[in-house]
């Protein structure tokens, strides 16, 4: 396997078909285009979800609340919000680990559109994985960060660069310890100094009057506002990466 980059530029532009853009200009982009046109259906999605092209060329992936399937144990219609909340905890912590993500209208009523990404296939991830590569611990902390339900092979999408991006946050910010992953490889380590910067951040952000916290609240309930921050400080207290919980699949079904 190539070597990574020593130090990526986490929050840089990121590779889309027609070349690279800002996050900034991305999500300007998506939100002011009047157009989503889609241009194919994503076969292996679990909820309906379609690849989408936007008035300006960039290709998208859009997700309608309307065609989210009904899950046991989160409330119906709520995953195209979550999907949303995700992203600006990534950005808001300055992880970038998550493409840009905005809830808007489209040909299927409202829903999530995030930036699709030109990346190095879900091999290059899986090596990523099997080779337990620290560029991962970012993704492993910003899962535990938002209880992430599903963190597979397929949902790492390694850039050229030596980023890797997470995209499918659907089954995240439950009020119950849900962490299933692959990356478990850090369990138990203790944190980098970058690790705790992003932690305590994620803290001030989300206190009383924080604008983590605005944000939010239109996308989660309140009970899930308080776990997020419940994670956080425990998560600060303890300086070290999470175990699984004996209680609870500590793997995704199918691993890729
Ligand atoms: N923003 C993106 N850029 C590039 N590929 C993506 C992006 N989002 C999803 N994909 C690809 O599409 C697949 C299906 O999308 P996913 O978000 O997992 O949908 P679902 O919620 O229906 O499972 C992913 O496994 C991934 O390979
Ligand atoms: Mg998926």
């Amino acid at each position: 396997m190539p070597e990574l980059h020593a130090n990526p530029d986490w929050r840089g532009p990121l590779p889309t078909a027609t070349g690279s853009i800002t996050f900034v200009d991305a999500l300007q982009m998506m939100h002011d285009s009047p157009d989503l046109r889609p241009i194919g259906r994503i076969a292996e999605a679990s909820n309906a979800s379609f690849l989408c092209e936007i008035t300006s060329g960039l290709q998208v992936i859009y997700k309608p609340t309307r065609g989210e399937l009904p899950l046991w144990d989160f409330p119906e219609g709520s995953l195209a919000a979550r999907e949303v909340a995700a992203y600006l905890v990534s950005d808001v912590l300055a992880l970038g680990v998550v493409p840009p993500t905005i809830l808007r209208d489209g040909p299927a009523g409202e829903g999530a559109v995030q930036l699709w990404i030109q990346h190095e296939g879900v091999q290059r991830a899986v090596d990523l994985v099997n080779t337990s590569n620290d560029v991962l611990r970012r993704l492993a902390l910003f899962d535990a960060i938002i209880n992430n339900g599903d963190r597979k092979g397929g949902h790492i999408l390694p850039l050229a660069d030596g980023r890797v991006l997470g995209v499918d946050h659907g089954v995240t910010f439950s009020t119950e310890p849900k962490l299933r992953t692959v990356l478990w490889a850090w369990r138990g380590e203790p944190f980098s100094d970058e690790e705790r910067d992003a932690l305590t951040r994620g803290l001030q952000m989300l206190s009383v009057g924080g604008t983590l916290r605005a944000t939010l609240a239109p996308l989660l309930h309140a009970t899930e506002i308080e776990a997020l921050l419940q994670r956080l400080s425990t998560l600060r207290a303890a300086d070290r990466f999470p175990e699984p919980t004996p209680d609870w699949p500590p793997l995704p079904w199918p691993l890729v």
